[in-house]
């Protein structure tokens, strides 16, 4: 064993050194952007809780409801005896909400994209991958052992003259909907074209466009005016619906075949009653109340503004919003500036963003109030002088 503790050991270091040591930090949230750190109250400003719904008092009845009626966990894979009634109604909310035929749950919007590449993918396949693919997306493919290809971040053009070098004949084109790191949105419609002229199979990751684009917060197809029947979409409900869980939409025969095939579907246990009930309620609030998806525009808009007055230019719409400060020690100056002002944004460093882009991933939630945008702005404006 004495070979693991040196090599265990060996690799900490090295991270230590080059500053990219991860550490889990203990937060207490005490409301949807609010929490403890060290026992001293700082103000989200990183957190994918774009709406706030984590809070939402009606959805915490919701699951405290299922809670009692349910039990605590589901006890089971769906094909055993996990499936309930619960998960079977977000099931068909998540499918309307979407406008897709069916919809089907996973544990977390991680499994939803390894379950749906490895499931379709084959070793003999092509995978063309936006150069900024998260990681799940990514172990996918290499899970289902296809060749990987990939193309220049959100460049059509790109994706043209790979396809003519990488001939085959079952390809697949994959994206993030919003990326998650940049928060700009993938050029949909362009990549759609491509798929239709070359018979390709485009599979969307829209963790990050659910609750946050498009109308009423329907996403990114909704956004660009796309038929879901054009993509698979995949999404979580872990971000913007507050709750836990991933997602395929798509139409049935996708879904009978996932049930059928896709190893993270079977051979793990159903969702939690409570997080199922949580998401339910989480759609059906922003079913009724749109304006929930506006006031995150309102204070995207907000944030953006802000940003461009201190000479910070991120183009789009979406709630992510990039300050690329370059190296990991810049970031992490960022980030305990703004803690020391009560403004908690970690750096975000390389695997996670490519070498030389380590950042503050900024995100506003339509739980923000204006004071705390207003606040954050006056603070990094102070941390960007001391730089
Ligand atoms: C683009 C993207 N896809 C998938 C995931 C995974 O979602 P979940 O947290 O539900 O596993 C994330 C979250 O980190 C993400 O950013």
């Amino acid at each position: 064993m004495d070979w693991l503790q040196g090599f265990l050991h060996g690799t900490l270091e090295e991270l230590e050194l080059a500053r990219l040591k991860r550490q889990l930090t203990p937060l207490i949230p005490v409301g949807p952007v609010r929490a403890l750190w060290e026992g001293r109250e700082v103000v989200l400003f990183c957190s994918n809780n774009y709406l706030g719904l984590t809070h939402d008092p009606r959805v915490i009845a919701r699951a405290q409801e299922a809670l009692t009626k349910y039990g605590a966990g589901s006890g089971a894979a769906r094909l055993v005896s996990g499936h309930t009634p619960l998960h079977q109604a977000l099931e068909e909310a998540l499918a309307r909400f979407k406008g897709a035929a069916r919809a089907l749950l996973f544990p977390t919007g991680y499994t939803a994209n390894i379950a749906v590449l490895s499931a379709l993918v084959g070793r003999h396949d092509i995978v063309f991958c936006d150069r900024l693919c998260h990681a799940s997306l990514l172990d996918g493919v290499l899970l289902s052992g296809a060749k990987l290809v990939r193309f220049q971040h959100n460049d059509p053009v790109s994706l043209r003259r790979l396809l003519a070098a990488h001939p085959g004949r079952r390809r697949f084109v994959v994206t993030e909907g919003v990326f998650s790191m940049d928060g700009d949105m993938a050029p949909l419609r362009e990549l759609v074209a491509l798929a239709e002229e070359f018979s390709l199979v485009v599979v969307v990751d829209d963790a990050h466009g659910t609750g946050t684009v498009g109308p009423g917060g329907r996403g990114v197809l909704a956004a660009q005016g796309i038929s879901p029947e054009k993509v698979i979409l995949t999404g979580t409900l872990s971000k913007a619906l507050g709750s836990l869980g991933g997602f395929v939409a798509g139409p049935a025969v996708l879904i009978e075949y996932l049930t059928n095939r896709a190893r993270p579907f079977i051979f793990t246990t159903a969702l939690p009653p409570a997080s199922v009930a949580s998401a339910i309620a989480a759609i059906e609030i922003l079913e009724a109340e749109p304006e929930l998806v506006e006031r995150l525009a309102e204070n995207a808009r907000l944030m953006r503004e802000g940003l461009t007055a201190l000479g910070i230019s991120v183009p789009g719409e979406t709630p992510i919003l990039p300050l690329i400060l370059g190296t990991p020690e810049k970031a992490r100056r960022a980030q305990e500036y703004l803690l020391a002002r009560g403004y908690y944004v970690p750096a975000i460093r390389p695997p996670t963003v490519p070498p030389g882009t380590a950042r503050l991933r900024i995100t506003v939630s339509a739980a923000h109030t204006k004071e705390e945008i207003a606040g954050f702005l006056a603070a990094l404006r102070e941390a960007l002088a001391a730089a």
